[in-house]
C-alpha cells in the first residue's frame, strides 16, 4: 500500500503530531509506504514531493507548525498564479491527478479545514481515495464536534486575558483582546468564558454598541473600574460591517480580517469615557507547541484516519462526535462551515455567570 499525505489550509498547532501518528501506524500496523507532498495542494499539483520514514516522523510530537509545509492559496481546481504580472486562475487538477498515478498511490490523506475538505471533496468525485483529517485553531469543520489545534489556541488566548486582567485592574481600563475566527466565534466563546470576559462578540450574534457601552459604563458604577472584552475578528455591529484588513488575491477567501478589536476599544473610550486599549493576538494563536490535550488528540484523529486508510473506507474524515471517535462522508463535510448556533449550551452558561454578547 502506498499512501500520499499532506497538510493544507492554515497551520495549527498538532500537526505534526497527527502526521506522526498517521505515518506510525499505518508503516508500523500495515506495511504502508508513504509519499508527502510539500506545502499543501502546492506539491501535488507541481510534484515536489518528500519520503516518509521512521527517521522523517520521530521526534515531532511536540513540535508547531508542519513538516510538510503548507499554503491556504493553492487550490488544483482554481490556481492562481501571476503570468506577465496579472493574477490569472487555471483549472490544474489534471496535474494534481497524473502526480497522484506517478506515484503509484492507492490514496492521499488530507489534513485540513474547511477549505482544504471542500478541495478533498472535488479531488475524490475525480477518483482520487482520499481520508481527511479536521485540523483547525478555528474548531469549525462541519462533521466533527472538535478540530485538534483549537485547544491550544484557546489556551494561548485565555493566557492573554489572564494578563490582560491585572494590567486592566491595575489603570482601570476597559481591555480589549481580538482573537481569530472570521465566520465562527468558538475560539471567542471558549478562551472568553476561561478567562472571565465581560463582553464576548462573536460573528454569530451581530452586536449592539449600547449594549457594550452598558456593560463597561455599569461595572464602572458598581466600583469595578476595568472590564474585560474577548472579540473574534469575525464580530460585527449590528447593521454594520466586518473588519476587513487586507485582501490577499487568488486566496479561495481572498478576505483577511483584523482591526475590530481597535475599533470597539476606541469607540468604548469615545463614548464612556473610560480608558481603554485594545490587543490583537494574531498569529501567536495558531504558532508554538501543542498543548496536552492536542497531543493526544491529534494522535488519535492520526490513528482513526490510519484505520480508514487500511479498511479501504475511502472518502471520509476522521471525526469527534458525542465523546468517541468516528468517521463521516468525506461529501457531508466538503464546502460547509460550522457555526456556533444559537441554543450552544455554552452560551447559556456564560449569560448565566453575567457576561455580555453584547446583545440588545
Ligand atoms: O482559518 C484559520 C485562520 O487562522 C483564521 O482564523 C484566520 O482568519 C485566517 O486563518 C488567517 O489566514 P492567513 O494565514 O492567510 O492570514
Amino acid at each position: 500500500m502506498r499512501i500520499g499525505i499532506l497538510t493544507g489550509g492554515g497551520d495549527c498547532p498538532g500537526l505534526n503530531a497527527v502526521i506522526r501518528a498517521v505515518a506510525k501506524t499505518l508503516m508500523h500496523e500495515h506495511g504502508a509506504e508513504l509519499v508527502a507532498f510539500l506545502d499543501g495542494y502546492d506539491g501535488l499539483v507541481t510534484d515536489r514531493t518528500m519520503d516518509i520514514d521512521w527517521e522523517t516522523v520521530s521526534n515531532i510530537l511536540t513540535q508547531g507548525g508542519t513538516i510538510l509545509g503548507t499554503s491556504n492559496t493553492a487550490n488544483p481546481f482554481d490556481w492562481a498564479e501571476k503570468v506577465d504580472g496579472k493574477m490569472t486562475v487555471t483549472d490544474r487538477s489534471a496535474d494534481a491527478l497524473a502526480v497522484f498515478e506517478k506515484h503509484r498511490l492507492d490514496g492521499l490523506v488530507v489534513i485540513g479545514g474547511d477549505g482544504s475538505m471542500a478541495i478533498a471533496g472535488r479531488l475524490a468525485s475525480c477518483g482520487v481515495p482520499i481520508v481527511g483529517i479536521p485540523k483547525t485553531i478555528d474548531n469549525d469543520v462541519p462533521g466533527t464536534e472538535r478540530t485538534f489545534g483549537f485547544q491550544s489556541a484557546v489556551n494561548v488566548a485565555t493566557e492573554a486575558l489572564d494578563r490582560l486582567h491585572t494590567t486592566a485592574s491595575a489603570h482601570h481600563r476597559v481591555m480589549v483582546a481580538e482573537v481569530m475566527g472570521r465566520y465562527a466565534g468558538w475560539l471567542a466563546l471558549e478562551a472568553g468564558v476561561a478567562g472571565g470576559a465581560d463582553v464576548i462578540l462573536i460573528p454569530e450574534i451581530p452586536f449592539d454598541w449600547d449594549a457594550v457601552f452598558e456593560v463597561c459604563r455599569r461595572r464602572h458604577r458598581i466600583g469595578k473600574r476595568f472590564s474585560i472584552i474577548c472579540v473574534a475578528e469575525g464580530a460585527r455591529p449590528a447593521g454594520g460591517k466586518m473588519v476587513v484588513h487586507r485582501r490577499v488575491e487568488g486566496s479561495p477567501d481572498p478576505v483577511r480580517l483584523g482591526g475590530v478589536g481597535r475599533l470597539v476599544s476606541g469607540t468604548v473610550e469615545q463614548q464612556t469615557g473610560i480608558s481603554s486599549r485594545s490587543t490583537n493576538l494574531g498569529y501567536v494563536q495558531r504558532g508554538g507547541s501543542p498543548c496536552a490535550f492536542d497531543r493526544v488528540f491529534a494522535t488519535m484523529l492520526g490513528y482513526q484516519a490510519a484505520g480508514l486508510v487500511a479498511g479501504g473506507r475511502w472518502n471520509r474524515m476522521a471525526s469527534w462526535q458525542r465523546g468517541r471517535l468516528a468517521d463521516v462522508p468525506l461529501e457531508d463535510v466538503a464546502g460547509g462551515s460550522r457555526n456556533v448556533p444559537p441554543d450552544d449550551p455554552l452560551l447559556a452558561v456564560a449569560r448565566s455567570v453575567g457576561t455580555s454578547f453584547g446583545e440588545a
